[in-house]
């Protein structure tokens, strides 16, 4: 029996366990990206390790998230990661070189390789064929300092691409269908590969964008062949060398498949406040729009900025909306100035912003009261605009640019203008890497700058056999990890400042959830399903942790979430009968004994003293995660390994 791609990069990399659906195994990292945003804390973690060097064959710190500088606090961390990059032997990407994703994919990207990165969108690269997993940054340190990293091998899905796209139909309109059909969960212990005669009709960053977005299915990955249009994309960038063919056997077998005709797809939109919320926009009809922003991880290539560039050309914003753009690196930047597009897109009225996440994150441009924002971004929760009664809907960038020139949502099939995109593509990009830093020869010799946001990593104290504490809070479901942590313009430059920000965790639905922590000298958190999902970011489990938080109980949990509660020392259990959730109420103290035992069964029963009834939780860990949780975390656990 052939192999499919998933297949040959596992088979390839895999050094514990072996290659059967659900278990798990220890596949070998050959890369890894850190962002700003989750590297400081990264970095903290490998620094604790205690190695000289990194291991993998190359890793790269983008800064990208927090850019702004209205105090000292982000251009230290900027420093201490450049600094420790130095040292370790890691590439540093300069503030300004671009989002992570985007720099990663044309200058770091190789076919065939794992990419491990510190954020939930590592996926893009599987544009270009990689095996990127997004990762909490603990996992990320441990990559860098060689040890495995341990998935559950997932099920394979394959995604037969049929026909080719209609004109003013985009590849995100692709992935906008598959979250319609699949939803925000619908992904969780899958990878998504793509195949079928559609995908020569795609080009590398239109592949790129639904491997981005794959991860709002809850995805493991999503990838795609490397074919003669990835060649194409590499001659482009000049690296040639890094280019191979990989594609899935004839014979290859899938665990599903879904067909999607290209041809019958429209434009689209997720509307607030769920990726998955889909609609045509003709179904949408033309709805009043404030803001516009085009650029993120999701669609920030040379090709979007060339499309909206044609589309914009000649024309004026509305007078009702603030049109913002961000390219997605300076390579963009800088080919769309020379080229005269940029001037073009001026022009029409849009305000630019630098090469950056920027209000992706929240970091600026959050929509007036009440306002409608249309965003060419992968994420639209409630709140994370900075604005939590604006609403956002996300689109391809050509809805996205012929709505700014109308002032309502439009399909773009109904502007009364005709766009050319024909010669948009590049056969040369402009290859500069003089803001990618090379790491120190003799790194002894570096030293590690730490500004007085830099707060030692928090640590988790040995599992106890029995824990009595009160349920602090008490959740919904599809509780994200923003709305644990959320990680506004504000509270960004903190992220290495976990006493910090412990004061606003849960703050957004919950204003005394830290108090209510701190007095009750920790307890647990009750949740409904899909606990957890969003970004990696791993402070959603580090704040709770330094909080004292010692489990979650929940229906279910997002993937990334829950390896990181686990890293932390904190144990992640689901319901046995999910009913259970409702007889529990917020402050109900519970008992939970015999826990070492437990483990073993995969099995805890717990006690409900103030409902006085008893309920069993799913206590399903791998011997190491049961290793870390009896340490006290994954970190605790290395460091005795070291010892
Ligand atoms: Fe940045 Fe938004 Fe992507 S925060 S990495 S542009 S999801």
């Amino acid at each position: 029996m052939g192999k499919n791609i998933v297949e040959k990069i596992l088979s390839n990399h895999i050094i514990e366990g072996e290659l059967k659906v659900g278990t798990t195994a220890g596949i070998i990292i050959d890369r890894t990206l850190t962002q700003d945003s989750t590297g400081t804390m990264a970095y903290l973690q490998l620094e604790a390790m205690g190695i000289d060097k990194v291991k993998t064959k190359k890793s790269v710190a983008f800064v990208d998230h927090n850019m702004l500088q209205q105090g000292f606090e982000n251009a230290d961390d900027h420093k201490f990661i450049q600094t420790i990059a130095n040292k370790y032997g890691i590439y540093f990407s300069r503030p300004g070189n671009g989002i992570c994703h985007q720099v990663n994919l044309e200058r770091f990207s190789v076919p065939g390789d794992t990419l491990l990165g510190s954020d939930s969108h590592t996926p893009t690269a599987g544009g270009v064929a990689m095996l990127a997993i997004g990762a909490g940054g603990l996992d990320v340190a441990l990559a860098m300092a060689g040890e495995a990293y341990y998935i559950k091998v997932p099920k394979v899905v394959k995604v037969n691409l049929n026909g080719k796209l209609s004109p003013m139909v985009s590849s995100k309109d692709i992935i906008l269908e598959i979250l319609k059909r699949e939803t925000v969960k619908g992904g969780v212990g899958k990878v998504y590969e793509y195949g079928g005669e559609g995908v020569k009709n795609l080009s590398v960053p239109q592949r790129a964008t639904i491997t981005n977005m794959g991860a709002e299915l809850g995805a493991t990955t999503s990838i795609f062949p490397s074919d003669e249009r990835t060649k194409e994309f590499f001659i482009a960038q000049n690296r040639l060398e890094d280019w191979k063919e990989l594609s899935a056997d004839e014979d290859a077998s899938y665990d599903e498949i879904i067909e999607i005709n290209l041809e019958e797809l429209e434009p689209m939109v997720a509307a607030p406040h769920s990726p998955d919320n889909i609609k045509t926009c003709r179904e949408e009809g033309r709805i009043k729009i404030d803001q516009v922003a085009i650029g993120s991880c999701t669609n920030s290539s040379y090709e979007d900025f060339m499309k909206v560039s044609r589309i914009l050309k000649g024309r004026k914003v509305a007078d009702n909306v603030s049109l913002v753009i961000a390219p997605g690196s300076r390579q963009v930047m800088e080919m769309i100035a020379r080229n005269g597009a940029l001037g073009d897109i001026i022009s029409s009225g849009a305000r630019i912003l630098e090469n950056s996440c920027g209000p992706c994150i929240g970091m600026g441009q959050s929509p007036g009261t009440d306002a409608v924002s249309i965003r060419t971004f992968n994420r639209n929760f409630y709140g994370r605009s900075g604005t939590n009664s604006a609403k956002v809907y996300l689109s391809s960038p050509e809805v996205a640019a012929v709505s700014a020139i109308y002032g309502c949502l439009m399909d773009p099939r109904d502007a009364e203008f005709d766009i050319d995109f024909k010669d948009i593509s590049t056969e040369s990009f402009i290859i500069d890497d003089s803001m990618i830093i090379s790491p120190a020869e003799d790194s002894f010799k570096v030293e590690v700058v730490r500004g007085p946001n830099i707060k030692p990593f928090p640590l988790n104290t040995k599992l106890s056999d029995s824990l009595l504490g009160k349920v602090i809070i008490k959740t919904e479901d599809n509780i994200t990890t923003d709305h644990i942590m959320p990680s506004n313009a504000k509270l960004l430059p903190y992220r290495s400042n976990i006493p910090y920000l412990s004061n606003f965790c849960f703050s957004t639905i919950d204003e005394d959830f830290s108090s209510r922590a701190l007095e009750n000298k920790g307890g647990f958190i009750v949740a409904g399903e899909n606990y957890g999902q969003g970004s990696s970011r791993e402070h959603a489990a580090l704040v709770p942790l330094y909080l004292g938080i010692k489990a979650v109980l929940a229906k279910s949990f997002a993937r990334i979430h829950k390896a990181n509660l686990i890293n932390s020392g904190i144990l992640a259990m689901e319901f046995e009968n999910p009913d259970d959730y409702e007889k529990i109420d917020q402050m109900d103290q519970l008992k939970i004994e015999n826990i070492f035992e437990g483990l073993k069964n995969s099995r805890i029963k717990i006690k409900d003293l103030d409902k006085d009834f008893d309920f069993y939780v799913k206590a399903q860990f791998n011997k190491k995660e049961i290793d870390m949780l009896l340490a006290g975390g994954k970190l605790n656990s290395i460091k005795e390994k070291v010892k």
